[in-house]
């Protein structure tokens, strides 16, 4: 069979113009990354060369400045002492991983900052086109919460509660002031952010109206945020009762009140007596000319979530 040379050419070239696309000095690291002050930063870096793997000692990893500062060098003696004890490699330059750990983060650690490799044996590299800079911040934003405008008493719940952050190795850590069962997730966003949510499940109650429910996400480095909403929970009149002057006498009046505990408040009342006749439908009523066999009588509040009566009153009805 004659041999395809034309073929095998071609074959080699396709092979190499691939190897050469995957085997080249090339870096995946941001541009631009944002960090807190005081707390920490992981710069994600992956590297890449145009050789094959080797043993793990034959790896270099320096990070620089552009005055050559040595952010990081694989040798700690090496490294500058505005950086010593703040930075670290997050992974294994034999694995091609070159992330950058910096904590605490400092206002002056703007970048850029250049990634180098050296290879024992093989080679070295800086990665000059792909500087790294960094914007620090004094301040974490607000979480963002979120719970709904409404509830309804006894349902279950979920608001959740969102932060924005630069350190998956050492999270925010996000807190209630309610009861509940959490969950967190985490969620890569662009630029070596994440978005760190928490969700607070619990079955509401009627004693939740009006609460402020606060989430709180610390930083690593202590830094605090918080954010505050007040929940608004319906539920059915509850606690119906009659409020009168305890001791009235023949013959004069006497002002009734249906108390309740309602969201929203009631918005309509009946007053019945123990002869089921209906005797005003306002939140008081005026009885007038009272005598000693004045029927029992109580009273039912009605909001948009369902109605509760009162307990049976009778008048103690003295003589003058
Ligand atoms: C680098 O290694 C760290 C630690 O194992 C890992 O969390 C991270 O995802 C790696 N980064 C890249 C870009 O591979
Ligand atoms: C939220 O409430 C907490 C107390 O529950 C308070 O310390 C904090 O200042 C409040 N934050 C805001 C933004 O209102
Ligand atoms: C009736 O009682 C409620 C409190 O339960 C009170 O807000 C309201 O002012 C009272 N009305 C009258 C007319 O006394
Ligand atoms: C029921 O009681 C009310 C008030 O005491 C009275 O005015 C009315 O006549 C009674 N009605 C009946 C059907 O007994």
């Amino acid at each position: 069979m004659p041999f395809c040379w034309w073929c095998f050419c071609l074959c080699c070239l396709l092979l190499k113009e691939c190897a050469t696309e995957h085997d080249s000095w090339n870096i995946a690291v941001s541009h631009s990354v944002v960090g807190l002050e005081g707390s920490c930063l992981d710069i994600s870096c992956r590297f890449n060369y145009p050789g094959s793997d080797r043993k793990a000692s034959d790896y270099k990893g320096i990070w620089l400045t552009d005055s050559n500062e040595k952010v990081f060098h694989s040798e700690a003696s090496q490294i500058s002492s505005t950086f010593l004890h703040r930075t670290s490699m997050l992974g294994d330059l034999h694995h091609r991983n070159c992330s950058l750990k910096i904590n605490p983060l400092k206002n002056s650690d703007k970048g850029p900052f250049t990634f180098r490799i050296e290879i024992v044996g093989f080679n070295k590299y800086s990665f000059g086109n792909h500087k790294v800079t960094v914007t620090v911040k004094d301040a974490p934003e607000r979480p963002t919460l979120h719970v709904e405008e409404e509830m309804k008493t006894r349902k279950k719940v979920t608001v959740t509660c969102s932060v924005l952050h630069s350190c998956p190795s050492a999270p925010p850590r996000i807190t209630w002031n309610h009861p509940g069962k959490e969950s967190i997730e985490s969620k890569k966003q662009a630029d070596d952010q994440w978005q760190l949510t928490s969700s607070l499940s619990f079955t509401t109650t009627n004693q939740d109206n009006n609460k402020v429910l606060s989430c709180t996400a610390e930083f690593t480095g202590g830094k605090k945020v918080s954010s505050n909403k007040t929940l608004n929970v319906k539920y059915p009149p509850t606690d119906v009762k009659v409020i009168s002057r305890s001791l009235v006498t023949e013959g004069s009046s006497v002002e009734m009140n249906c108390s309740s505990d309602s969201n929203p408040a009631a918005n309509s009342y009946k007053w019945i007596t123990s002869n089921k006749t209906v005797v005003s439908e306002e939140q008081t009523y005026m009885m007038q000319s009272v005598n000693r066999h004045v029927e029992p009588l109580y009273c039912i509040a009605v909001n948009t979530e369902g109605e509760s009566s009162s307990s049976l009153v009778k008048l103690s009805v003295v003589c003058e």
